[in-house]
């Protein structure tokens, strides 16, 4: 029977974790947030501090920034090499674990098991992998049952939507504690029944970009055309190159490459391959389709 939720601990501290553990702060959480090393944490919280004070600009939190900071406790995920005793004793602690890790299941497979080993027995483990499969990190553990996805959009704290992605062995009872919590941290979510690559938003997201990169590679459009189309006419909150940029152009990379090793077939198209080699990945890099001096 999964418990009240009332301690989470997110592993990893980038783009999607740190946001991920601001919304759990400002949902009134105790939250762990671990990452390999204090420079990425104090960044992480660098970050968290700009957004909650553009949040609270506009008075869309209820408490003052140095409330939900407090809710927040960093700490160092790994020392020589090994998963920490900090990590150990946050799992402990915790009800819920969310991971946001780099995209390699290897990775997340060593992470479940040691949180499998030290989490409390009811705690559920959540992976935000947006393109991995669900069941196959919950092989890592002995509680499959209890291991679900739980995907927030980048920026979390700003995005509406989180799909809740059920493994072969997820029970009914984890998606329902995992969309409960959605819920009380602000999101709207879609259960995705089965564990298919990209599950909803990136199989959509997939042909988006697919399409975008052919009609300029071999259609004769301008990006600013494809862009524009989308942002100005079809109304979109961003164009779809600029979506690539924002988000990241490796992140995609690594996404549709492993939905692509898993069978979601899409077209040849060079115009991000030679983005990525040429480590051009966007916004975070100063350059990628578009320049940000
Ligand atoms: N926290 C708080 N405030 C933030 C913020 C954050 N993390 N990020 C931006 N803001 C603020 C900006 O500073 C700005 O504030 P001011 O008005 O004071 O200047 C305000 O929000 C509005 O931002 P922008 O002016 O930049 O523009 P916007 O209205 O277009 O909103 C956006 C930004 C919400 C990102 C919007 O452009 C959008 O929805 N874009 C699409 C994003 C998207 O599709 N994400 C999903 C990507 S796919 C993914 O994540 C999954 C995957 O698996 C790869």
């Amino acid at each position: 029977m999964a418990g009240e939720v009332k301690t989470i601990t997110v592993v990893g501290a980038g783009t999607m974790g740190h946001g991920i553990a601001e919304l759990a702060a400002i949902a009134g959480f105790k939250v762990y947030l671990a990452d390999i090393n204090i420079d990425i944490l104090n960044n992480a919280l660098q970050r968290i501090r700009w957004s909650l004070e553009k949040l609270a600009e506009k008075g869309r939190i209820r408490e003052s920034v140095e409330t939900v900071m407090s809710r927040i406790t960093p700490i160092v995920s790994v020392r020589d090499g090994e998963y920490s005793e900090d990590l150990a004793k946050a799992l402990s602690e915790s009800d819920f674990m969310i991971e946001a890790i780099p995209e390699k299941l290897e990775l997340k497979q060593q992470l479940f098991a040691f949180a499998d080993k030290h989490a409390k027995e009811t705690a559920i483990l959540a992976s935000n992998t947006s393109s991995l499969p669900i069941t196959e990190i919950a092989a890592a553990t002995s509680r499959p049952e209890k291991v679900v996805g739980m995907h927030f959009f980048n920026p979390p704290v700003l995005m509406p939507l989180v799909e809740v992605v059920k493994g072969e062995k997820t029970s009914e009872e984890t998606v329902a504690a995992t969309v409960d919590l959605a819920k009380k941290m602000g999101k709207q979510t879609v259960v995705v029944k089965k564990d298919v690559p990209g599950f909803i938003v990136n199989r959509i997201l997939g042909r988006l970009m697919e399409s975008a990169c052919l009609l300029v590679e071999r259609g004769g459009y301008t990006v600013v055309q494809v862009d524009a189309t989308a942002k100005y006419l079809l109304g979109l909150p961003m164009g779809v190159f600029e979506l690539a940029d924002y988000s990241g152009i490796d992140v995609f990379y690594y996404v549709f490459e492993a939905m692509s090793r898993r069978g979601f077939r899409s077209a040849k198209c060079s115009i991000f391959e030679e983005k990525f080699k040429a480590g051009e990945y966007g916004v975070k890099a100063g350059k990628g389709i578009y320049s940000y001096p």
